[in-house]
């Protein structure tokens, strides 16, 4: 297993604060209730809301997605709920990474069944080769190839969200 820097600290936090910028102007005026995707999206969701110059509220949600390995099935459960109703608020959910596109696809369905006055994603990273759902990604930190990351709140079998920027990890056992 190696692990090869592919986004240092000073990239991601420039990143962030530009998206955290365009939040602060598309809604200014608004309440928003943010809402990170446990647990990959935790770095960068408490990293994006000390960006963010609006009145934010932080509400999270917890998902399990069955699949095969690294595979996600688009079979999501939802382990933790929001601990407040979302009706008539505006929403930003942030995912950490957006690979086939379906956690997000099951959510977005999931969320606007609860009647939010808006609901908008952001999301860290999106790997658009992998795509099996097209999601809008309203807010998008950087698009990477079709490889494993981790770092910044993303896991290898639980390792490695302590990264403070991101990596791709490689099996080099063969
Ligand atoms: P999707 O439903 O296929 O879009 O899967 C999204 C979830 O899979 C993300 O929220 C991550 O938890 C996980 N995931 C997908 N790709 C990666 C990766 O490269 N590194 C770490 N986690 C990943």
């Amino acid at each position: 297993m190696a692990i090869k820097p592919l986004i240092d600290a000073s990239t991601i936090a420039q990143r962030v604060a530009a998206l955290g910028a365009d939040i602060t102007r598309d809604y200014a005026g608004k309440d928003i209730v943010v809402v990170p995707v446990l647990k990959g999206s935790y770095v960068f969701a408490a990293d994006l809301v000390r960006q963010i110059d609006l009145s934010v509220e932080v509400d999270f949600l917890g998902v399990r997605s069955y699949g095969d390995g690294q595979e996600s099935s688009g079979v999501v459960q939802i382990t933790t709920d929001l601990s407040h109703p979302i009706q008539g608020k505006h929403v930003i959910l942030v995912e950490d990474i957006v690979d086939t596109g379906l956690t997000v696809a099951y959510l977005r369905e999931n969320l606007v069944t609860r009647q939010p006055a808006s609901l908008k994603i952001a999301s860290l990273l999106h790997k658009p080769a992998r795509t099996r759902v097209p999601v809008g990604i309203d807010y998008l930190g950087f698009t990477v190839e079709d490889v494993f990351i981790v770092g910044y709140g993303l896991d290898h079998a639980q390792k490695f969200r302590n990264l403070p920027y991101l990596a791709i990890i490689t099996d080099d056992s063969h």
